[in-house]
């Protein structure tokens, strides 16, 4: 397995996680890596590992540039196991490595593997220098573990990003202008959605920070490193993390015998009246995981079931656990389903999209089918009720 030189005497050594189709269920249709990085010199640094299954991926790439027992330190960003996972073997074979982390990292460390291994924790905006070379440390709490840190080289105008600005996306190529560049937007999208979205109140205090640095590259835990697109995809970072929205509707339903259905459509078509897009999500087609990714910058939620056994579909409760967890805040939503004889599930939408704290429109409920006049009037309700 070959390592990437990244910069001068800067290597990338991560694994790469071809397989990787879920993520403690995200669904990573395009695989993952895990980015370590190998600086050598007058001492050599580890920045980060890989989960455990991929230890020899990293081994092989440290071994064709140095003897992996002659790593002196290991910059542990992150406790979470898939960057950490290769701590154990790596201080086995070289029990005088020091591990540099945080404060809540050695707690978190201490706490997944039991052990007192060679720890030199750092402060927020610590700067170590290390055989020769300098580091800033900059803390990161809840963005999107307790112990997060980014690790900056200025010699190098990298900044190790960790999990802030990765994508889940396995290649062979290495930089963001290696892949079409969609791809790598949509992707770093689907991550924030899926991973840092609850913590967009840190990620603003962290985005200063980011500013003032001078970067050559930012080479986070996942995915590509960002070369070209610097300032671009700290720009959409700061639009996420501040949850701007655009006049835009994403409809996400189940439907048993099509009648929720024909009320999605008929909805969609109020949007259609006032120009504004909209993505059509029935839940048995779409990953929820890709629905946050839609709703990240969408103004508008529309989220229907029929009413089953007095209760919603067991996939839009599925949808509301993860909604809900991930709370994307201030947005308009919308309940809508048919039902035979208890009509239950408009209730219990209605019930977490207040939990939410979002703003509720009229709920569509329809008993049995609905007919076309019966359609035609939830169109134009709806057309009437959002125009602006
Ligand atoms: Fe990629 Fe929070 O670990």
């Amino acid at each position: 397995m070959l390592p990437v030189e990244i910069k001068k005497n800067v290597y990338w050594v991560g694994g790469i996680d071809w397989d990787l189709r879920n993520f403690h269920g995200y669904l990573t249709q395009r695989g993952s890596s895990y980015n370590a990085y190998l600086i050598r010199g007058e001492k050599n640094i580890l920045i980060d590992s890989v989960k455990t299954p991929l230890y020899d991926q990293l081994i092989s790439r440290i071994a064709r540039i140095i003897d992996p027992r002659k790593i002196d330190f290991i910059i542990q960003n992150h406790v979470e196991m898939d960057h950490s996972g290769s701590l154990p073997r790596l201080v086995e074979m070289n029990p005088n490595i020091v591990i540099i982390t945080s404060p809540n990292g050695e707690k978190g460390l201490r706490l997944h593997y039991k052990k007192d291994w060679n720890f030199r924790v750092v402060q927020n905006n610590e700067t170590v220098e290390i055989g020769g070379r300098k580091f800033q440390f900059v803390h990161t709490p809840m963005v999107h573990w307790p112990d997060n840190m980014v690790t900056y080289s200025p010699d190098d105008r990298i900044l190790f990003s960790n999990d802030a600005f990765g994508q889940h996306i396995s290649s062979t190529e290495r930089f963001d202008d290696e892949l079409p560049i969609g791809i790598v937007y949509e992707e770093a999208k689907k991550y924030y959605a899926n991973i840092v979205l609850p913590y967009g109140k840190q990620v603003q205090k962290i985005l200063p920070v980011v500013d003032s640095l001078s970067l050559d590259l930012i080479a986070p835990s996942h995915g590509l490193i960002w070369r070209k697109n610097i300032g671009e995809i700290k720009r959409r970072y700061a639009k996420w993390a501040g949850n701007e929205t655009e006049r835009k509707a994403v409809i996400v339903y189940d439907t048993m015998w099509k009648s929720t259905e024909k009320i999605a459509y008929a909805i969609m078509q109020g949007f259609e009246l006032n120009h504004i897009p909209v993505e059509m999500l029935n839940l048995q087609a779409n990953h929820i995981s890709d629905i946050m990714t839609s709703l990240i910058d969408a103004q508008y939620l529309c989220l229907g079931s029929p009413t089953l056994n007095n209760n919603i579909l067991p996939t839009v409760s599925a949808f509301l656990t993860y909604l809900k967890g991930l709370a994307p805040p201030d947005r308009i939503s919308l309940a809508f389903g048919s039902y035979g004889w208890g009509g239950q599930s408009i209730g219990i939408i209605e019930k977490e999209f207040e939990n939410c704290k979002y703003e509720l429109l009229p709920a569509i409920k329809v008993q049995y089918v609905p007919d076309q006049d019966r359609l035609d009037e939830i169109t134009n309700d709806i057309s009437r009720l959002i125009q602006k």
